[in-house]
């Protein structure tokens, strides 16, 4: 078994159950706990228990990884039954005595829309912070991800200010982890993550998401409505670019990233990207307990299988891929041109369909005698194996990709 520990916070895997439906108010976060995730961030409170969760187009996509629409906030928006921050403690408190103590229990401080309603919102969180730390908190997060904090920002504050600003403030008053969620929408993910570097944050957390407009054709009869929170799978490759270009430029800063992790697969995106820790946001609120497990079996039969020990060995493993040379980029596109070159049509599978010559855009495929011909035209730019029906025309693209880094030992 692969070692999921996160040594730098104690952690027994890099799962963190992130704030949403699913970890408001102490049952869920007990219910939560039952997938054991290194740690679960307690919702923050006063400010509704609103937000379900819609999968569009094809539900059963998301789960298997592939792009399909995930939009969140449906469903009545209701009250959050915390009434007050001394209730709010009562959670933790509760929480942390029921809850394996293994587990970390992180907790939301303070609410974007305290700032734009005005008030003293400022001792409001330092309060929070304080009473917190002394219920029992293992870490303190505060929350600018929602892609509505940073296009409000626009309007009515300096997005990275108040990041810096609030993360100052909060550092100063917790002996705590002051874990550190942001947008990558509206604003400038890497500035943002400096800022709040510059400002003590413990970890940030890149969190993609979108104010977005996306309704199916028959848009009367189903859900969704435009706004924010709008996900999906493909909000990895968003996430994992920011990731990628922030280690490049050396930010050393711990990470945890989230957006469209709804198999094991997008989670080990996330960490091979450079990201030491993963939430789990939506999946938990659509698929529950068993799909939380699920991932982390999974994530762990993975490390298994390709001989990642443990997680500084699979954290930011892709960053070899992310700043390859130039040489390499070179010797990989004609490793694969020559494999596409080279291989012929297996006139034994051919069966005459012509759907290569239909993408040939170089003219190199002959249809004789019902049988496909590759002449010497061909560029090997590859479109006519990814249409091939029946495996005629195959080449082994992954040993030429490969050759480069395993030549170098990478
Ligand atoms: C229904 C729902 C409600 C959410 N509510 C909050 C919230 O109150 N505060 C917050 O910081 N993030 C909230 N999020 C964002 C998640 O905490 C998490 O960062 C995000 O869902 C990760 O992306 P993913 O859903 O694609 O995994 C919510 C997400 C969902 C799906
Ligand atoms: S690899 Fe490209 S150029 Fe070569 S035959 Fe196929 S489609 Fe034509
Ligand atoms: S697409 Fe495949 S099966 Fe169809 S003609 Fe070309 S090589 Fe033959």
């Amino acid at each position: 078994m692969a070692d999921l520990t996160v040594k730098q916070f104690n952690m027994i895997n890099p799962f963190v159950v992130a704030s949403s439906p699913a970890t408001q108010g102490a049952e869920n976060v007990l219910k939560s706990a039952r997938i054991r995730p290194g740690a679960i961030v307690l919702r923050n409170f006063g400010h509704g228990a609103g937000g379900g969760s819609y999968i569009g187009g094809d539900p059963n996509a998301i789960y298997q990884g592939r792009p399909a629409v995930h939009s969140h906030a449906v469903g009545t928006p209701i009250d959050d039954g915390i009434a007050s921050l001394e209730q709010y403690c009562e959670h933790v408190l509760r929480i942390k005595k029921q809850m394996d103590s293994d587990i970390k229990l992180w907790v939301s401080v303070g609410h974007y829309n305290d700032i734009p309603q005005g008030g003293d919102w400022q001792a409001q969180w330092v309060r929070q912070a304080r009473e917190l730390t002394l219920a029992g908190a293992d870490a303190l997060e505060l929350h600018f991800n929602t892609p509505g904090v940073a296009a409000l920002g626009g309007r009515n504050f300096d997005y990275e200010q108040l990041v810096y600003h609030c993360t100052k403030m909060i550092r100063g008053v917790t002996h705590l982890p002051v874990m550190v969620k942001l947008a990558v929408e509206g604003c400038d993910p890497i500035r943002a993550i400096e800022r709040a570097t510059d400002a003590g944050a413990s970890a940030v957390g890149p969190t993609a998401r979108w104010k977005a407009f996306t309704f199916d054709l028959n848009w009367r009869e189903t859900q969704a409505r435009p706004g924010g929170g709008y996900g999906g799978t493909q909000a990895t490759p968003i996430v994992c670019q920011v990731i990628a270009e922030a280690r490049r430029l050396g930010i050393a800063t711990p990470m945890f990233a989230g957006g469209g992790v709804f198999g094991y697969e997008n989670a080990a995106r996330i960490l091979m990207a450079g990201s030491q820790m993963v939430q789990l946001g939506a999946v938990m609120c659509s698929g529950g307990v068993g799909m939380g497990q699920r991932i982390i079996a999974d994530l762990n039969r993975f490390m298994d299988e390709n001989g990642y020990a443990d997680m500084d060995a699979l954290c930011g493993d892709a960053l070899k891929l992310y700043n390859m040379s130039a040489e390499i980029t070179r010797e990989r596109t004609e490793n694969v041109g020559r494999a596409y070159r080279q291989a012929q049509p297996d006139p034994e599978k051919c069966i005459g369909c012509g759907r290569c010559a239909d993408v040939c855009w170089h003219g190199a495929l002959d249809m004789q005698d019902k049988k496909a011909h590759k002449t010497d035209a061909c560029i090997g730019c590859g479109y006519c194996f990814q249409v091939c029906p029946t495996g005629a025309l195959c080449a082994d693209v992954k040993t030429a990709l490969a050759e480069p880094f395993v030549k170098r030992g990478l």
